[in-house]
């Protein structure tokens, strides 16, 4: 392992009020948007979608890494440029998605774990050699009636810990997403508490495998009320609950947070993270930062349709998203 590269990549990831895109959805996801709007669910398709993605002029000036998905980081552009190489052009890190899915916990009804340990050490050389300088995994935890139980977050919170160990070893920057599903009928109070549950679990465990927290970024989500909540939270409550909950339970080490925004509107996710810095930015002992998937694709996609005359007006589309959360970073985003 050599610190000091990790050290820096983890602090390129969130320097200069830049953030994450996430791209790395599997295969049957990208799938499932593309149905929603009648686009053919095809490689050709999905492979055009993540070249309009990554060739958006001026992208590295808001985004500072994109996470991939095993299928796309061995994709060339039409005229046989691999993605890897024009990503790296862009001035943009390239990361990978490394867990293999949730699927359903044994004995935990209604509760996920994630799985992708097995064989993961070869895997993770082989995306460094690609060029991969990162790499993320997903824990997925439901908020319900009287879950999440301690096995189900203890359980998550070993495996994202190992994996994050495995990283290092190897020289990937590891993104530990220990995300909480924002939707259920759970008060705010609800979700700062179980937040925090996790989060002190997810750092006991990274403790133990011995995880350097400096060559780490954190991924949570926001602390939110449950979207079926008839009571929904401020822009100033989220921001509060949510930094209020990561102050006690993330250490100062930690290089970067950069929340998810898991199904969260364009414009709430870019109006929570901008509340949250203008409130607290120079209080804080690690970058808030943005990681979104949806947040900043879904307009582009809806603009897209699949059709090459849509390629321009979705490229700004992504683009504006993106700048919208570079502003917001730095607590001057205006809706
Ligand atoms: P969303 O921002 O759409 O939740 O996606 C982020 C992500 O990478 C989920 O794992």
């Amino acid at each position: 392992m050599n610190v000091d590269e990790l050290i820096d990549t983890a602090r390129k990831m969130v320097a200069d009020s830049k953030g994450l895109l996430a791209m790395d959805e599997s295969n049957p996801t990208c799938n499932k948007r593309f149905a929603k709007l009648d686009i053919p669910q095809t490689i050709d398709f999905r492979r055009a979608y993540r070249e309009l993605i990554i060739t958006t002029p001026s992208l590295g000036e808001y985004i500072s890494g994109v996470i991939l998905y095993d299928e796309t980081i061995r994709q060339q552009k039409q005229d046989g440029t691999s993605f890897i190489q024009v990503i790296i052009d862009a001035g943009i890190i390239p990361g990978i998605k490394v867990d293999i899915g949730a699927t359903d916990m044994a004995g935990h009804s209604g509760e996920k774990i994630t799985e992708g340990l097995d064989g993961l050490r070869d895997r993770l050389k082989e995306y460094l050699q690609m060029g991969a300088r990162f790499a993320k995994w997903r824990a997925v935890i439901v908020l319900g009636d009287r879950i999440p139980s301690r096995g189900c977050i203890e359980a998550n919170a070993h495996s994202l810990a190992r994996y994050a160990a495995l990283c290092q070893e190897v020289g990937l920057v590891p993104i530990v997403e220990p995300e909480l599903l924002m939707d259920g009928e759970n008060t705010l109070e609800r979700c700062v508490e179980v937040t925090e549950e996790i989060l002190r679990t997810v750092f006991n465990q990274l403790y133990t495998q011995r995880v350097m927290l400096e060559g780490m970024i954190l991924k949570p989500n926001m602390v939110l009320s449950g979207l079926t909540c008839s009571k929904q939270a401020s822009l100033d409550e989220v921001a509060d609950a949510t930094v209020n909950c990561l102050l006690r339970s993330v250490p100062a080490a930690v290089s970067g947070i950069a929340f998810l925004s898991g199904g969260q509107s364009g414009e709430l996710a870019s109006a929570r993270l901008n509340a949250m810095n203008l409130r607290f930015k120079s209080r804080l002992p690690w970058a808030l930062s943005f990681s979104f998937g949806r947040a900043i694709q879904q307009p582009a996609l809806e603009l897209w349709q699949g059709k090459e005359a849509n390629v321009l007006a979705a490229q700004q589309a992504l683009l504006h998203q993106a700048k919208c959360n570079w502003a917001a970073r730095q607590g001057e985003y205006k809706s």
